[in-house]
């Protein structure tokens, strides 16, 4: 990576996203933060070029629960920048008691999953103009007791947070792989990682603060956002992960995934699942 190479990092207005643009934007480099909320974005973006000293530090506003907001950040970037050298899909949500995204689609997997797929699915014709470029999926070691929900991915019925987040980590895995396989000889890698239990705000909930008091207490057991990021920090940006494709790394090592995740049949399903959901074919005719 270097002052010409641009990135961009979803959800990096906090914990690892925040840590992880501020890392990347001391190497000189583009960074393009997505956030969803223009005052937290704007926040986290005057401290980031004020601490890393780089000007070309950029906030755009995306909400990943509506693929119209995505469409339309993917035909913003595409008219400022003429590159992209990775894409970092870090952005996450944990919430108790069911919710849908705008789409309608359940929150968790609408955000998680569906709006990554969608977002890197608009931008992978920059990235292969750009290569070699990197896409690095934030996961969760929560994939292993996750299941993918073919009937009823919604799951509008038996809804708990816990089965609705591992269900989206373990496709955002799933789709790592598939990703990975499509994208061989084009230059562009595909990696995913386990970041780790890290203090940030995952899983508290901003209007009523619920969580708070939970996160303060495990805090000292927990790594904080910085050490959480370090993993997907290197993945940006080392060297000895050029051409590292289709893994899945915890502390800096690829290491096994769940069985499942290896099922070269639900990665194909959740794939063409995935497409039908975003409506990626119809988006990038646009
Ligand atoms: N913390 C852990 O222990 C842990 C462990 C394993 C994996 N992870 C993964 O690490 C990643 C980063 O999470 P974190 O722990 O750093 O949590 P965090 O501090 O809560 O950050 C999550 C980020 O995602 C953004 N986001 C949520 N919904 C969004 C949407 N609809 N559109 C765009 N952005 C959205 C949030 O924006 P707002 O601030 O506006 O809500 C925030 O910037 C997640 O993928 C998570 O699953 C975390």
């Amino acid at each position: 990576m270097d002052r010409n190479s641009v990135v961009i990092v979803t959800g990096a207005n906090s914990g690892m996203g925040l840590a992880t643009s501020m890392a990347l934007a001391r190497t000189g480099a583009t960074v393009v933060m997505l956030c969803r909320s223009e005052k937290r974005g704007k926040l986290a973006l005057d401290e980031v070029k004020r601490e890393s000293g780089n000007d070309s530090v950029m906030l755009m506003v995306c909400d990943l629960g509506s693929h119209k907001s995505i469409a339309d950040f993917c035909l913003e970037f595409k008219k400022r920048y003429q590159r992209l050298d990775v894409l970092i899909n870090n952005a996450g949500v944990v919430i108790p008691g069911r919710h849908q995204t705008l789409d309608g689609y359940e929150l968790q997997f609408g955000v998680n999953h569906l709006g990554h797929f969608l977002l890197t699915n608009m931008l992978l014709e920059v990235l292969i103009a750009s290569a070699p470029a990197r896409i690095i999926n934030v996961a969760s070691g929560a994939h292993k007791i996750g299941k993918i929900h073919f009937k009823d991915v919604n799951l509008s019925e038996n809804y708990t947070v816990w089965r609705a987040y591992a269900q989206a980590k373990l496709a955002n895995i799933l789709f790592t792989y598939q990703l990975a396989e499509k994208l061989e000889g084009t230059g562009v890698t595909a990696n995913c990682l386990h970041p780790g239990a890290v203090a940030t705000n995952m899983g508290i909930n901003r209007k009523t603060g619920f969580g708070t008091y939970i996160t303060k207490l495990l805090k000292p057991f927990f790594q904080t956002s910085a050490e959480g990021a370090a993993t997907t920090i290197y993945l940006a940006t080392s060297n000895d992960v050029n051409g590292v494709t289709g893994k899945y790394f915890y502390k800096k090592r690829p290491i096994d995934s769940s069985k499942k995740s290896y099922d070269k049949n639900s990665a194909k399903k959740i794939w063409d699942l995935s497409e039908d959901m975003t409506g990626v074919q119809r988006f990038n005719n646009i």
